[in-house]
């Protein structure tokens, strides 16, 4: 176990319960000043630079201004889920450190919308960077009723974010990959975006499961795409990958071993939209482990990039170091003469 990752030594659930508290200790004393790298302008949003937390890391909004001082170029809170619920019932998460590999069936722990709410309004204005909601519906909620949920979601939080993320790629809430099912997406995605028209319209991003096949992907990224999607965040965790790994049948797996799979669904997602991507925004998120790796996931065409298991295995100094190693890129560079 490395002295230098001293969380790898507690459990994983108490290394979750704590990090909150930690976090805002531990950049306390720093100054919150944007890391810039590859500056990226998009729908009016200004992104310092192009890596972000994925969603479920900050689930209630407790760290934002701890990722601003980490040098996050954007933050997504939640899973957001309408009232609080718990989640599951232990255990809910596990790790392998070899494969460096998370599992988790957490089931969207959520203090509510109206706690997160009260945190997004005491933050200071202007936003240091663009903020995300990823949003979700209560385990409670049949399936029927989801989209009551999301666009209650949308208008409680629609003055304090600059743009949201439908989640119904989840593994862990029962049912909820339904939603992204062709036939059922457009009655579930349509009522949403209707509530973004006129002036208050904020970004709505689609975030996309790893195990949707490849006809199944195409229909949902077209399907999305009528309805007027802003973007799309790829991916999810995986129920299917367990190939050397020592996790339970159900929930999700990330981290490096979701890499190749991330990056297939965005080779793929370009090819699938060619023109329409003009416009929209394509956040690539799996495995993204290392500076190369975030530096490969641009190269293949995302607009952004976001990790959460690079968080655990190598601590919040990712932001920083990957900051450095592009800094130090660009001044490679030769100077134009
Ligand atoms: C997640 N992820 C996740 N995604 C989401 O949309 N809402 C959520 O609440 C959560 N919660 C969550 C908890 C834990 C413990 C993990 C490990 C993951 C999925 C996450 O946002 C991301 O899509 C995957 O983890 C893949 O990225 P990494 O971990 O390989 O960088």
């Amino acid at each position: 176990m490395s002295w230098s990752k001293p969380w790898l030594w507690v459990s994983p659930a108490l290394a979750h319960k704590v990090s909150p508290t930690a976090l805002n200790l531990l950049t306390s004393l720093t100054p919150a000043q944007a890391e810039r790298w590859r500056p990226f302008l998009w729908n009016g949003l200004e992104f310092p630079n192009r890596l972000g937390i994925a969603g479920g890391v900050d689930k209630n909004a407790e760290n934002i201004q701890a990722w601003w001082k980490l040098g996050c170029g954007f933050v997504e809170i939640g899973t957001v889920t309408p009232r609080p619920q718990p989640g599951n019932t232990p255990p809910v998460v596990a790790r392998d450190t070899v494969q460096t590999a998370l599992w988790n069936r957490m089931g969207f722990p959520s203090a509510g919308v109206d706690r997160v709410l009260e945190r997004l309004q005491k933050l200071p204005r202007p936003f240091l960077t663009p903020v995300f909601a990823n949003i979700g519906k209560n385990a409670m909620t049949p399936l029927e009723r989801a989209h009551e949920d999301y666009i209650l979601l949308l208008h409680k939080l629609q003055n304090n974010v600059d743009g949201f993320v439908v989640n119904i790629s989840s593994p862990n809430t029962q049912g909820l990959r339904e939603l992204l099912q062709p036939d059922r997406l457009r009655d579930f995605l349509g009522p949403l975006m209707q509530t973004q028209t006129g002036v208050h319209k904020k970004p709505v991003l689609l975030k996309i499961s790893p195990d949707l096949d490849e006809a199944e992907l195409d229909r949902v990224l077209n399907i999305s795409y009528e309805l007027g999607i802003d973007g799309w965040v790829l991916v999810n965790t995986s129920q299917q990958l367990r190939d050397g790994l020592d996790f339970p049948k159900e929930g999700g797996v990330s981290g490096r071993p979701l890499a190749p799979r991330s990056r297939e669904f965005l080779q793929k997602s370009l090819r699938v939209l060619g023109k329409k991507r003009d416009g929209k925004l394509l956040v690539s998120v799996g495995g993204v482990m290392d500076a190369a790796d975030v530096e490969d996931r641009l190269v293949l065409g995302a607009d952004l990039v976001q990790v959460y298991s690079a968080l655990i295995f190598g601590g919040p100094w990712f932001f920083k170091k990957v900051a450095k190693c592009q800094q130090v890129k660009t001044q490679k560079v030769p100077a134009p003469l």
